[in-house]
Parts: structure tokens; sequence; C-alpha cells
């Protein structure tokens, strides 16, 4: 396999088949943390770029793209950002990892994190409030917005979904953590033209707004909101389940210790959702799930007992 370019390592079709792995049902687990830059969310930074150059916005060398990330678009587009020749702000929280934020400066990008929790308990509507000083002082600067943009919903209808609907004659069930609801809300317009039946389930973590949860203390990036993003009012999930973070640290350890594999926060979540749902796949459905990225960047967190015991509280006791 020779290779133009990073952008184009992006693995379309990769599938773990985990048997029995919720009672006596498989499920195929799609696997997108093997892209470049580690997540599904360099397909998500290759469209919103192109969707601005398609609207004539951008101009290498002069507009600054600025956007709000927990880590994974941020380092998605920083990477696309300096083959482009765009310069790159990103805003991001305490809560994403140390690898993306270097790795998004040695990309070139300029990385601002915001320090104050917001009413909500998250960092959304702190890090939205610098976008806008940004955009007001910086006149080249252009934000992307993935929390609104319809094209962070395309690319996964037109790309992951049907990455889907080549691989499998029927899916009865799909799985998918939800941040902007950009992957959910592309998937579940795509599949549900392809399989009318399947029923689409949102997971997101406790303390998320999106779905109409009450607001509270999350720390694990990439997954749920303190402000409910304008795309979910497109999304319309058949389920949502809300898992608590202790139960998704709970997930990633015994996902490696049973199927040997390190898997990220929300792909956590997204299997700790399988499970509670268990009892409601029937014999022979097809259960896909979107593991979003892979767990090498969370060691110092969900794979940390220390920052467990101190960060992650169990219902029922008081923080540290
Ligand atoms: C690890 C991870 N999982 C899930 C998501 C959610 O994706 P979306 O924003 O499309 O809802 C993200 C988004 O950044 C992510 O980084």
């Amino acid at each position: 396999m020779i290779l133009e370019s990073p952008l184009d390592l992006i693995f379309r079709d990769l599938f773990y088949h985990l048997r029995a792995f919720a009672g006596s049902h498989d499920v195929y687990l799609k696997l997108e943390g093997f892209n470049i830059t580690g997540s599904i969310k360099v397909k998500t930074a290759i469209a919103l770029v192109e969707d601005l150059e398609q609207r004539g916005i951008a101009r290498p060398n002069e507009t600054v793209i600025v956007e709000s990330s927990s880590g994974n678009l941020g380092i998605a587009l920083s990477l696309v950002c300096a083959i482009k020749g765009y310069r790159f702000i990103c805003v991001t929280d305490p809560n994403a990892n140390r690898a993306n934020i270097k790795g998004m400066e040695l990309y070139g990008a300029k990385v601002i994190v915001v320090e104050d929790r917001d009413p909500a308990g998250g960092f959304l509507g702190s890090r939205l409030k610098t976008i806008e000083q940004i955009l007001q002082s910086e006149p080249n600067a252009f934000w992307l917005n993935q929390y609104a943009n319809l094209a962070n919903k395309n690319v996964h209808a037109e790309q992951t979904a049907n990455e889907i609907a080549r691989e499998f004659d029927k899916v009865d069930w799909v799985f998918v953590g939800t941040g902007t609801t950009g992957t959910l809300t592309g998937i579940s317009e795509r599949l549900r033209h392809e399989f009318p039946r399947i029923k689409v389930v949102a997971v997101e973590p406790v303390g998320s707004v999106t779905f109409g949860g009450a607001p509270g203390k999350r720390n694990i990036p990439g997954i749920g909101t303190s402000v409910r993003p304008k795309l979910a009012d497109l999304a319309n999930p058949d389920k949502v389940v809300a898992v608590n973070e202790e139960k998704t640290v709970e997930a990633c350890l015994s996902f490696v210790r049973d199927y040997h594999l390190l898997v990220g926060g929300s792909t956590g979540t997204v299997l700790a959702a399988v499970k509670q749902l268990a009892s409601e796949f029937t014999l022979g459905d097809t259960i896909v799930a979107i593991s979003a990225d892979l767990g090498e960047r969370y060691l110092d967190t969900i794979y940390e007992r220390a920052w467990v015991e101190n960060v992650i509280v169990p219902e029922g006791k008081t923080p540290v």
C-alpha cells in the first residue's frame, strides 16, 4: 500500500466480531481508532474544511479556522489545516487528554484551554464564549461550528453509515456515542433508509444535557454536552441510554481483559449501553456499535486507578 497523504489512512471496513458479548448475542464493533490522528473525527475534520472551501470561504495562509473540541476533532483539524495551509486555533478544556493537546501543537495549531466550568457543570459554554471573543478580535477567523454544521452529519451518512451498510445484509441495532450528535444523526438518517426496522440507540454519559438529562460534572472527553447541540434536533434516536462514568471505566477494563483491545472512553460507554439493553435483543439480531477511538490516550485517566478513585465519584459519595 503506497500512501500519497496521511489523510489516506482511514480504515473503513474494520469490524471486530465480539462473540457472545451480550449474553448469547454477538456484537460487531466498528473500529475507527486506527484512522490517522486516532479517531473517527478525521472524517469530520476533512468534511468541515472541504465544506468551507466549497462555500468559497477558506483561503490558504489567510483564513484562521477556529473550533471547539474536546480533543479528537482538534487534533484531526490540526493535521488537515497543516496539510491544506490554514492557520488553526483549537479551544479545548482540561478534560482533553495531554497527547491530543501536544499533537495539535506539533501540527502547528494554537491551543487555548478554558479553565472555568459553565453553569451546567461542563466546559462547552466557556469554550463557546472564548470562540466568540476570538471571532470579534480576529477578522480572518471562521468558526466551523461542529455542533450545528450539517457537513458534520452528512459525512457520517455518506461514509460511516455506508461503510456499515456495505458490510451487513441487515442491521437490527446500532449503538452510537454522542457528543455533537453528528455521527448519530448521519448514521441514523442513512441506515434507517437502508434498514427501516433498525433501532438506533444514542449513548451518552450521565450528566449530559443533550437528550434532556440533568446537567452534571463529567470527566471523560468526547461524549456528552453541557449545551444541547443544534444537530441533536435532527437526531431522533429510538432509545437513549445514559451511562455513569464508573460503569464506563468498568466496561473499558473488562473489555481489555476479555476482548484484548484497549478502547477509549466513549467505546466503553457504548459497550456498557449494549450490555444494558441485552435483554431486548432477539436471537439472530445484527448489533453494530461504534468505537470512536482507542485507549492509549486514556492511560493516565480511565486506565489509571488513582485518577479513577479521585475523579470519578461513585454515586452517593461526596467528592474528595
Ligand atoms: C471519542 C469520541 N467518541 C464519540 C464522539 C462523538 O461524536 P459526535 O461529535 O459525532 O457525536 C467523539 C467526538 O469528539 C469522540 O471524540
